[in-house]
């Protein structure tokens, strides 16, 4: 019993180290070694503390946790650190990546169920293909947190932690804006886009964010999207596979560029589509090399901003998303009041489902040192 109380104590302790709310600085601590190369090399450290989670109704409750794929570095960390801070939280985890495959991850919840999570949190691979599984949680009394991207066409989705997917996209194209300088400038300037997944919910608010604000300019004539690929179904990229996007660039470059026309702007909403314009323009595009924002921070790319092959990328830091889910995970088991911060924007077609909206970084080649080392989310050897 003694060392029951002590465990607890240490639990506790040891969380309140690691947890740190949304907006705020980092918190969570090291990727575990879920068997990605890029992960494994992604070592972090633990960050100020801000507040402790709720760890009162952790003992015996068990946490579903459903990660899309192991392909892409950030849902390897998104994975670990639920994973690491929920067991610091005292919880029992079922963390399960589905090789985006839409019926593994349909199965896997479907097992978390009948395997008697008591909360289910779930990044979609695709955010309508779970309703069954999300059916049969309902039925059971589990409550769901949406992860990072919207759960759709279900009433069955209690929560939904992400960040401002609308406002990646705005700092995106104000990044565009101010280095152009685009109010003063007389341009005209070429641009391109490339978007994300149609099946990821978060993918229209990205483009959104940022063709709302660029919208006016190529209206004006002051951007000119050479390709005329400017709407989001045009310049879409199913699974947000980089081969998919280096494919299309690939095709756009030689239909458009070839003649020796200047590219200043490549939009890419994340960076793994960023990656897939970066590699088609080393083989297929010769003259200055244009501006390419991107989204996450991935390793490759955070490589390739310090070499100047990528302008920008959105940084969403993933222990302080995990802390925040955490966070809700403990008020829904103990019957608090769920922070959430938007009760308006995210409608998933049946009903509004209360977020909890964190803050998106804009990260560079000037301040990556500040954000990515210093807060011990990479080590300077994670860079080379
Ligand atoms: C996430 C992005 C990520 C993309 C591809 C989106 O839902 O919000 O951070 O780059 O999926 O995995």
């Amino acid at each position: 019993m003694k060392k029951r109380v002590l465990s607890t104590l240490l639990s506790l302790a040891l969380v309140a180290t690691l947890f740190a709310g949304c907006g705020g600085s980092a918190g969570g601590d090291a990727a575990a070694d879920t068997g990605s190369t890029d992960t494994a090399a992604a070592t972090e450290e633990a960050a100020p503390a801000e507040e402790a989670a709720p760890a009162a109704a952790a003992t015996g409750q068990k946490v579903g946790v459903s990660m899309p794929t192991k392909d892409l570095q950030r849902w390897n960390q998104d994975g670990a650190n639920m994973e690491e801070q929920l067991k610091a939280a005292g919880y029992e985890v079922d963390l399960q990546f589905a090789a985006n495959d839409v019926q593994q991850q349909l199965s896997q919840v479907e097992n978390m169920i009948s395997g008697g999570c008591n909360v289910l949190v779930i990044a979609a691979i695709e955010g309508s293909s779970l309703g069954e599984a999300l059916d049969m949680a309902k039925e059971a009394g589990i409550p769901v947190i949406a992860y990072d991207r919207l759960l759709m066409d279900s009433d069955a989705v209690s929560y939904y932690a992400t960040f401002d997917n609308y406002k990646v996209g705005q700092v995106q194209a104000q990044y565009v804006i101010d280095q152009l300088d685009l109010d003063n400038a007389a341009g005209p300037f070429n641009i391109e886009f490339t978007a994300g997944d149609p099946g990821d919910n978060n993918a229209g608010f990205f483009f959104n964010g940022a063709m709302d604000l660029l919208k006016p300019y190529i209206d004006e004539g002051k951007l000119n999207v050479v390709s005329g690929q400017k709407t989001f179904e045009e310049v879409a990229t199913p699974t947000w596979g980089t081969d998919v996007a280096q494919k299309r660039a690939e095709n756009i470059l030689s239909s458009n560029y070839a003649d020796g026309t200047q590219l200043d702007v490549w939009l890419c909403s994340n960076d793994s589509t960023a990656l897939g314009v970066e590699n088609a323009l080393a083989a297929n595009y010769t003259g200055n090399y244009p501006i390419i924002t991107g989204q996450d921070c991935d390793i490759e790319n955070t490589k390739n901003m310090i070499a100047g092959k990528q302008s920008m990328s959105v940084f969403k830091d993933t222990r302080t998303l995990a802390a925040q889910v955490v966070k809700m995970v403990g008020q829904i088991l103990s019957g608090e009041t769920v922070d959430v911060n938007d009760t308006e924007t995210y409608n998933n077609n049946k009903i509004t489902v209360p977020s909890y909206l964190c803050e998106p970084v804009f990260a560079d080649a000037n301040n990556y040192k500040e954000l990515l080392i210093d807060s011990g989310y990479y080590t300077e050897a994670d860079l080379q």
